[in-house]
């Protein structure tokens, strides 16, 4: 049997293999509502451009409608037979409004079709996304708000380097994630115009209106150029570089809260709802949760690179490697928001262990360069001759086993005769935080007024 929808020239029906590496209905289904919409602007333009009667434009916008009832409800049988969902759609409606389903596809082509589908979905995916990502800021800020003053340990190179607040330190990802949010809402500026109009290649002798369809589907405007029109995948390469970027930024978030909640560091403790048992060792409460959003990047990079590649190369206009550009993209996008979901879910959830945290911070002589800089402001010392007395004091609290704060003044003053007893008001790691108080330091009187900033923002925006 020849293909009914495009069969005409030829005589026989494609072979098994070529239908099954033709066919895309099994993945391109999900851009059903996205088609629908295509479908019901484009028609209602024909119409009011006086291209068709108005009588079949609402013909075809009922049978359109009900489709995506069927759709909706589990009803719809999607056919392999019938490639993908615009032919399948169609077809099903010319079952159910008969002819003047056939003229729904004036001054249109399955090529304007799908990168007018792809495009709403890409974009509605993105803005769900940028909810997402604006919750867990949420998330996060509401922690850094509660956890200004707790007192933790700044890692460099994982060593204990010196004291910041949990809250400073959280609020270091809200700020990855609001360039992420950014990168978001740059990428669909962009992405906000309409193919639709482009027909299969050159454009339409018809005297279509793109602006009518661009703007009923909530486009800037119609895209400039019809070449481009269908053969342009950029917006989806940048939403996906943006979802690289920002898996990245999680996956250190998680990799700290599997490291954090370790039986050898024990700074927070993750709720039972995102953590599991092991089956072996009745002890064990694993960060699984952490560790998938730790491992997204895989896939979603993944993605970026698939769709790079296969348009890499690709001559003007449309070509059929273009329909690879759908599966890994939707994979990308649902991990993306599921992965945001679960670190929402962990953040809010997370309970810090004060106690450890500021045992910790007090472990690693964290305060060393606090004492280096009272040598520099009170003895007037350089600040490289400051670091070396501080080393050989550090040498020696090392060696007697104690925390700088614990050594005598004369163990001080063995080191370097004119240190007095006030230096050990710059020792403790609270006083050490709270003397951070250039802009961006961690004090946490800045850590409050930023979270608060932040807290504002952010629900401002949401309403
Ligand atoms: N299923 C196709 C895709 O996803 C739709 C466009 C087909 N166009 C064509 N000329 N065969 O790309």
């Amino acid at each position: 049997m020849t293909n009914k929808m495009w069969g005409g020239r030829f005589s026989s029906g494609p072979s098994a293999i070529m239908a099954e590496i033709n066919a895309s209905i099994h993945f391109d289904q999900r851009l059903y509502a996205q088609d629908i919409a295509g479908s019901k602007a484009h028609a209602a333009m024909l119409a009011k451009q006086g291209i068709i009667t108005k009588a079949d434009a609402a013909a075809i916008t009922k049978g359109l409608n009900d489709i995506k009832a069927e759709i909706d409800a589990g009803k719809f049988k999607f056919s392999a037979a019938l490639e993908d969902i615009h032919l399948n759609i169609e077809s099903r409606l010319k079952e159910l409004i008969g002819e003047a389903a056939g003229r729904l596809h004036t001054a249109r082509s399955r090529n304007d079709q799908v990168a007018t589908d792809f495009r709403l979905f890409v974009r509605d995916a993105a803005d769900q996304i940028s909810e997402g990502i604006e919750d867990l800021m949420v998330a996060l800020a509401e922690q850094a708000e509660t956890n200004a003053a707790t007192l933790m340990p700044g890692f460099t190179h994982l060593q204990s380097a010196q004291p910041v607040t949990f809250g400073h330190h959280l609020l270091a990802y809200v700020e990855m994630l609001s360039r992420d949010l950014g990168r978001f809402g740059d990428a669909r500026k962009r992405l906000n115009e309409s193919p639709l109009g482009s027909a299969a290649l050159a454009g339409t002798s018809y005297p279509i209106d793109r602006m009518m369809t661009a703007k009923d589907l909530g486009f800037s405007s119609p895209m400039r150029n019809s070449l481009d029109g269908v053969s342009a995948r950029d917006f989806a390469l940048e939403v996906l570089a943006a979802c690289t970027i920002c898996s990245i930024h999680l996956s250190r978030l998680a990799e700290e809260i599997v490291i954090w909640s370790s039986a050898q560091f024990r700074f927070v403790k993750l709720s039972d709802k995102f953590t599991t048992g092991s089956s072996i060792m009745p002890q064990k409460r694993n960060p699984d949760a952490a560790e998938l959003v730790r491992a997204k990047p895989g896939r979603i990079l993944g993605a970026f690179t698939a769709l790079a590649v296969m348009m890499k190369g690709l001559p003007m206009a449309y070509a059929k490697d273009m329909q690879e550009d759908k599966e890994q993209t939707f994979d990308a996008l649902d991990n993306m928001a599921l992965a945001i979901a679960a670190m929402a879910g962990m953040v809010r959830d997370l309970e810090p262990n004060k106690p450890n945290m500021l045992a910790a911070a007090n472990s690693g002589y964290a305060t060393a360069t606090d004492l280096a800089d009272w040598l520099v402001q009170n003895l007037k010392m350089p600040f490289r001759d400051a670091h070396h007395v501080t080393g050989r004091i550090v040498a020696l609290a090392e060696k007697k086993n104690v925390l700088l704060s614990e050594l005598s003044l004369a163990d001080m003053q063995s080191v370097h005769g004119a240190i007095d007893a006030s230096v050990f008001k710059v020792l403790s790691v609270e006083a050490s935080a709270k003397s951070r108080t250039s802009f961006g330091g961690t004090a946490p009187n800045n850590v409050k007024r930023e979270a608060k900033r932040w807290l504002k923002t952010l629900k401002g925006k949401r309403g």
